[in-house]
């Protein structure tokens, strides 16, 4: 055990971009999915998730040692014992993610594939009726793992006294040297930061919806009828 301690990269730009792009395309599918008006928008953000955690699963087979899901996937045993030394209050100290951590990230990602592709099925009309609700269902399922998962990193900060928020904004942790990434990726996160601007782009000028949406929400005017 090292007691070393200085500032060392931990999350690559790919994993902060995709993180904070995911959160606002999720949240901004959330807001407007009630409704036939601002479903261009909805379905434009749903698809922007389904992208990016395809995106994060092959980052996490190559990308930098942190991102991978080989760093951070354990079994039951490793996150009983990470949970009991939370209720010890003596931590035990992860420079990635926490084990109790990454069972929430799984879900989270397997959420983030399952309800845009259940939206994507009910908005073309494949299946029964009912996939539209389960539709729904699984994406409240999600809405409340991203609470757990918003605990989660409070309880950690506080236990840890450590930002982990700040950590995911600018990729850097106190830790031991040995424990840095060599490098952050650069040119692979600003790829995907204009893949997913370049998406929002083409698909607002291809679906004029999305544009009149939200022009009449920056407006204020409501729905009234669609003659
Ligand atoms: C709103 C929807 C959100 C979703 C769907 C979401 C999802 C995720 C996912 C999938 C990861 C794993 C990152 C990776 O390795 O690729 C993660 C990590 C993380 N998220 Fe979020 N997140 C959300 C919001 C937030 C917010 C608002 C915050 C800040 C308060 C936050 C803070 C963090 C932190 C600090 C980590 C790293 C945890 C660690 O250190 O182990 N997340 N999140
Ligand atoms: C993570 C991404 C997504 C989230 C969080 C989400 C969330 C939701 C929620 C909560 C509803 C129920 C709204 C209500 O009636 O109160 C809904 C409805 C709907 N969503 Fe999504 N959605 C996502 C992705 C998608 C995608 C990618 C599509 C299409 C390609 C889509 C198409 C639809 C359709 C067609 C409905 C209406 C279903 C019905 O009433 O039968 N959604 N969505």
């Amino acid at each position: 055990m090292t007691t070393e301690s200085t500032r060392i990269k931990v999350w690559d730009l790919p994993t902060r971009i995709f993180h904070w792009s995911l959160a606002l395309s999720f949240l901004g599918a959330y807001i407007t999915s009630e409704g036939e008006r601002m479903r261009a928008i909805h379905v434009m953000f749903g698809y922007t998730v389904l992208g990016l955690v395809a995106f994060r699963i092959m980052w996490g087979l190559i990308g930098t040692h942190h991102a991978r899901f080989a760093s951070f996937i354990t079994g039951p045993a490793k996150i009983k014992s990470y949970l009991q030394s939370l209720l010890r209050r003596a931590p035990e100290h992860h420079v990635g993610h926490n084990p109790a951590g990454a069972l929430a990230i799984v879900v989270l990602l397997l959420l983030g594939i399952s309800t845009p592709a259940l939206g994507l099925l009910a908005y073309n009309d494949i299946g029964p009726e009912w996939i539209g609700d389960v539709h729904q269902i699984v994406a409240n399922g999600m809405m409340a793992m991203v609470a757990v998962h918003l605990a989660g990193v409070v309880v950690s900060s506080f236990l840890h006294r450590e930002n982990l928020a700040r950590a995911m904004l600018t990729g850097y942790k106190l830790g031991a040297t040995s424990e840095g990434i060599g490098g952050t990726r650069r040119i692979i996160g600003i790829l995907l930061l204009l893949a997913v601007i370049g998406f929002w782009v083409g698909y607002g000028w291809t679906n004029p919806g999305v544009l009149q949406a939200a022009t009449q929400q920056a407006t204020g005017q409501t729905d009234g009828d669609d003659d």
